[in-house]
């Protein structure tokens, strides 16, 4: 059955990837494909309580069992939102999908390729999965400057550990993106890395 093109957005917190997501959805539009743009975790049940997690910290709650917040929460994302999109012929751009598991709860001790495995099972396989990198640091001091408060998952230790998984997901789908440069510079990247996707060169 044909259906619409996933792509996703992945890397650390700080690294740009929502802001180049909110970008490519403009050029799209500009360019009157239809698209939608969505963002896990969501908004939902399961996303409300995992902000409660980032903002109060963990306090207790194990890694297996934060694991599952985040597969219930993406689960109720494909059938409300994702599926819905694909199956109407839009270009879905996710700003994190279950690579954003794989390496966060992987960087727990859990196994990184059982997660992203797991996953695989119930979860569309994007076309295309661009990871952001920015060195650990530099993305640290990007949240400090731009946020009151940082989540209790923004430490360096640990997103130098999630990095390296991220670093590691091999597939043809899988694209790295240094987001060093301007915005522009940077979209330019993103643009060049999905237009094989679609029938317009750039612009
Ligand atoms: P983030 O994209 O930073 O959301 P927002 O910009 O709305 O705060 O995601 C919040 C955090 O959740 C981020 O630190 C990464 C983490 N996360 C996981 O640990 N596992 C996951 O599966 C996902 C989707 C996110």
């Amino acid at each position: 059955m044909k259906r619409g093109t996933l792509i996703v957005f992945e890397g650390i917190d700080g690294t740009g990837k929502s802001t180049q997501c909110g970008l490519l959805a403009k050029s799209l539009t500009d360019r009157d494909v239809p698209n939608i743009a969505l963002a896990e975790p969501t908004r939902g049940t399961w996303g409300t309580k995992i902000r409660r997690l980032l903002s109060e910290g963990r306090q207790g709650i194990s890694p297996q069992e934060e694991l599952s917040w985040f597969v219930n929460d993406r689960k109720e994302d494909i059938e409300l939102n994702i599926m819905p999109a694909l199956q109407d012929n839009k270009v879905v751009l996710m700003d994190r999908y279950y690579f954003s598991t794989a390496a966060y709860q992987g960087a727990l001790g859990l196994d990184p390729d059982q997660i992203r495995l797991e996953n695989e099972t119930f979860a569309p396989i994007p076309d295309r999965v661009l990871i952001f990198l920015t060195s650990p640091e530099t993305c640290l001091e990007r949240i400090e400057s731009s946020r009151d408060q940082k989540s209790a998952f923004e430490k360096l230790d640990y997103l130098q550990n999630v990095q390296k998984i991220f670093k590691s997901f091999e597939g043809s789908h899988i694209r790295f993106i240094d987001s060093v440069g301007s915005l522009s510079e940077v979209h330019e990247k993103v643009l060049s890395e999905v237009e094989d996707l679609f029938e317009f060169g750039h612009k």
